[in-house]
Order: C-alpha cells, then structure tokens, then sequence
C-alpha cells in the first residue's frame, strides 16, 4: 500500500478472526516496530508474543485480574474476560523497558514504546491485515504485568490484537485537523523584560 494512503486512511479493526498471521507477515510488524524513534538508542520496548494455547493462559489472568479487582464479578463477566485472549489469533504485548538512569525522560521512553505500537499496528494495516489496540485495567494491574514478565516500574503500551479484518471499516468520525491544529504566531509571548 502506497505511504501517504496507509496513514490517512489506517483504522483499528472491529472485529478480528484467524487464519493465524504469518510468520513473514509477523516479522515485518516486529522490524516496523523496531523503526519506532528513540531518543538515546535506549530501545526502551519489549515485545510479548502470546498465540495459540498461550492465549487461553493469558484469557485465565484476565479473568484473575477482573475477579481480584472485583470480587463480585459473576461467572458471564469472568467469562467474557477470558474471551477476549481468543478475540485475534494473535496477541501482540507492547511493554516498556525503560532505563531509570538514562539521561532520557521517562516519558520520552514511554512515547517511544508507543510508537512502537502504532508501528505494528501501521504494518499490520498496510500487510492487510486487522490489528487492534487495547488496554483497560488489566494493562494497569501488577498481578498481569507479573504474569507476563513485567516489573513495577514498567507500563503495559497496549495489547495489539492481530488477525483477519472481520469487521469492515467502521464509521468512526474522523477529527477534523483545523480543531487542533492552528499557527502559533508568537501572540501567546512576551519577552521577559530585564
Ligand atoms: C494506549 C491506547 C489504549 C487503548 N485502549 C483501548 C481499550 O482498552 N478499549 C477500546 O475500546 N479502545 C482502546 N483504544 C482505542 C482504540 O485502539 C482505537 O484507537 C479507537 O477505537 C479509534 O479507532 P481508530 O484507531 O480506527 O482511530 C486505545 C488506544 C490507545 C492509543
């Protein structure tokens, strides 16, 4: 897919279904996701794959997650939890890796695993293939960023489902550029007046 229509028109999936991605296809998302800039060469990201039976594991510590969070949660909510690791053939983890002793802000390690991210999800797109990108309070939870290998002093960018496009293209309004982008032409300043 020609660059400029990839951007402009990309969209996150609705709805995903297998066949499983393949392995060239997967390779070019990862070599997509290590293009993500990256102030210091900190390489401050860490892929997780999770596919096939892994996924149903990693449904069991969504439903754990939910269940601790909410102890009244009912056997459908429980359920519903674990579904969502079957929702894609494959589960895509960005995590940050960040370098505390770096001179490099946190934060700007933390923008970098992000576009980490929307590397893969770019990639996924342009290969024709359906990618979504999720959190919610499970990507926040400690008990899953220990599950799956990661340390308290990292963050959980997303879980990028992939798989074939089953939804279409979703009607979701765009933004419009003019409401967020305007000229600054200097009137917000004044020199400071010795
Ligand atoms: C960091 C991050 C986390 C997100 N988490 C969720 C989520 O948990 N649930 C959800 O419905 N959308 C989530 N989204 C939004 C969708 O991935 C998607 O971007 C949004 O629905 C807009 O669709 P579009 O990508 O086609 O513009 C998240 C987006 C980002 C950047």
């Amino acid at each position: 897919m020609e660059a400029m229509k990839l951007l402009r028109t990309r969209y996150s999936a609705l709805k995903l279904d297998g066949p499983s991605t393949s392995v060239e296809a997967v390779d070019a998302m990862l070599e997509a996701a290590s293009r993500a800039p990256d102030h210091g060469r900190l390489r401050p990201w860490r892929l997780m794959l999770i596919e096939g039976a892994a996924r149903l594991s990693f449904g069991e510590i969504l439903a754990a997650s939910l269940a601790r969070r909410n102890p009244l949660a009912g056997d459908q909510a429980l359920a519903r939890e674990r579904e969502k690791a079957l929702r894609a053939p494959l589960i895509i983890v960005v995590a940050t890796r960040c370098d505390r002793s770096a001179k490099i802000p946190v934060v700007e390690q933390i923008v970098s695993a992000g576009c980490a991210a929307h590397g893969l999800m770019l990639a996924a797109f342009a290969q024709e293939l359906g990618a979504m990108w999720r959190t919610g309070e499970a990507a926040y939870d400690e008990m899953v960023k220990g599950a799956l290998g990661i340390g308290p002093d990292d963050l959980i960018i997303g879980f990028i489902y992939v798989g074939t496009d089953a939804g279409g293209v979703p009607s979701r309004p765009r933004p419009v550029v003019q409401e967020f982008v305007h000229r600054w032409t200097a009137d917000t300043w004044k020199p400071a007046t010795t």
